[in-house]
């Protein structure tokens, strides 16, 4: 089957609440024509906004499978989308990456799956093992084609992953992009050891499945935060030290000075442009720096990299991750009975709600959006 038919995912056809659903013509009334309540990109001015619509809903395709969505967490990514960051076409299409749910109904042919199954959509939706190939962007749930942040979603059978039991929905609607971006970094591409040093900056999705992640495999490690408050509780969390980057700019060497004039072995560097640099001075000789995100924005490092090549460090870029490692990781999960940190829980209809939180960077961890909820 083509890939292009396997990810027919929320159908195109959409209309606002209410009156406008037409009349359905007496020849199809025998087809399901119930209607799903979804957000979608809405273009405002120069950015989106969200907005609640009725799309109408269409029988399964034989691979198809159609999810119940109850939770739905948000990504750095899912702002930059709303506020049209990177300029992607997002408008009319249903955001977010990352939601659990239960399988509803399965199509024809579908093997993988039953009624009842807990699952969560995959990132990248075609990328399911091996390399990354370009083509996977074409899939990225929330980007190019339809998210999770819907009631209901039909997606392709192989873009589901099971969902760990010990986990709660709200739990492991965070995993697909941050979690198994973090765990791609540190132990796929990274090749984390015990004992080795990791530096996580700031306190966000991504960074604190890395304290976690990194701490149960018995690392070291080391937390920048603008806030005291969220650094108490990384320390919490088995941070060995931590640094306010807001009042020791300088953090670098405070990470230089902590780590005994040697650096760390590992670098989650989430900051882009505005942290390279530093990220660059952290890192020990021989260290890794997994290059994730742009929170300082999209622009070039100001900084001249040689420093890379003089401490013979290797730099990974990393784009979340495949089904395969997603499996992986939620056995990891699952051994160390790790938790996902939730910061916050909002009511479907208070999404809007849930990304101006977002937004606000004032979250610890992921912030959730609870879609089993009745309004
Ligand atoms: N490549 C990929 O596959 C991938 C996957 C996921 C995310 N990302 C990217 O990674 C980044 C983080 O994503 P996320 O979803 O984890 O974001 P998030 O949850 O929104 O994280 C926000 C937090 O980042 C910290 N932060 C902001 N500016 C910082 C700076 N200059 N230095 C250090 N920390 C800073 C702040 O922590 P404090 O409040 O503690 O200061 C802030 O609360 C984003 O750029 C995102 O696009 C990339």
């Amino acid at each position: 089957m083509a890939v292009g038919s396997a990810l027919r995912t929320i159908y195109p056809f959409s209309s606002t609440f209410g009156p406008l659903v037409p009349p359905t013509p007496p020849h199809l009334k025998t087809i399901n024509m119930s209607t799903i309540d979804v957000y979608e990109f809405a273009p405002s001015a120069d950015t989106f906004r969200l907005e609640r619509k009725h799309r109408t809903s269409q029988p399964l395709g034989p691979h198809e499978v159609r999810v119940d969505v109850t939770a739905v967490s948000l990504n750095y990514r899912d702002h930059i989308a709303l506020n049209n960051l990177a300029k992607r076409p997002v408008g009319g299409k249903i955001p977010c990456s990352d939601g659990a749910g239960v399988v509803a109904e399965v199509g024809s042919d579908v093997k993988l799956w039953k009624a009842g199954d807990r699952v969560m959509g995959s990132f990248f939706a075609t990328w399911r093992d091996g390399p990354f190939l370009m083509k996977y962007h074409q899939h990225d749930l929330g980007g190019t084609v339809d998210g999770m942040l819907a009631k209901s979603v039909t997606l392709a059978e192989t873009a589901l992953v099971a969902t760990p039991g010990y986990l709660t929905d709200i739990e492991a609607s965070t995993l697909p992009c941050a979690g198994l971006t973090a765990y791609q970094a540190l132990f796929v591409r990274g090749g984390l050891a015990s004992g080795q040093s990791v530096l996580c900056l700031g306190t966000g999705g991504v960074s604190v499945f890395a304290l976690q992640l990194a701490h149960a495999a018995g690392a070291q490690v080391y937390v920048t935060s603008s806030s005291d408050e969220k650094l108490t509780r990384a320390k919490g969390m088995g941070a060995v030290a931590t640094i306010n980057y807001r009042t020791h700019p300088e953090w670098q060497k405070a990470v230089f000075e902590a780590t005994s004039q040697r650096g760390v072995d590992h670098v989650v560097e989430v900051g882009g442009p505005g942290t390279f640099e530093k990220s660059m001075q952290s890192v020990t000789a021989g260290g890794h720096i997994a290059l994730i995100g742009v929170l300082t924005g999209f622009g070039p490092p100001a900084a001249s990299l040689f420093p890379l090549v003089a401490k013979n460090v290797r730099l990974n870029g990393i784009y979340v991750g495949s089904q395969a490692m997603f499996q992986e990781m939620n056995r990891f999960l699952e051994e160390y009975q790790i938790h996902p940190v939730v910061d916050r829980v909002f009511p479907y209809h208070e999404a809007p709600r849930a990304f101006e939180h977002l937004a606000s960077g004032n979250h610890f961890g992921k912030v959730v959006i609870d879609v089993a909820t009745s309004e």
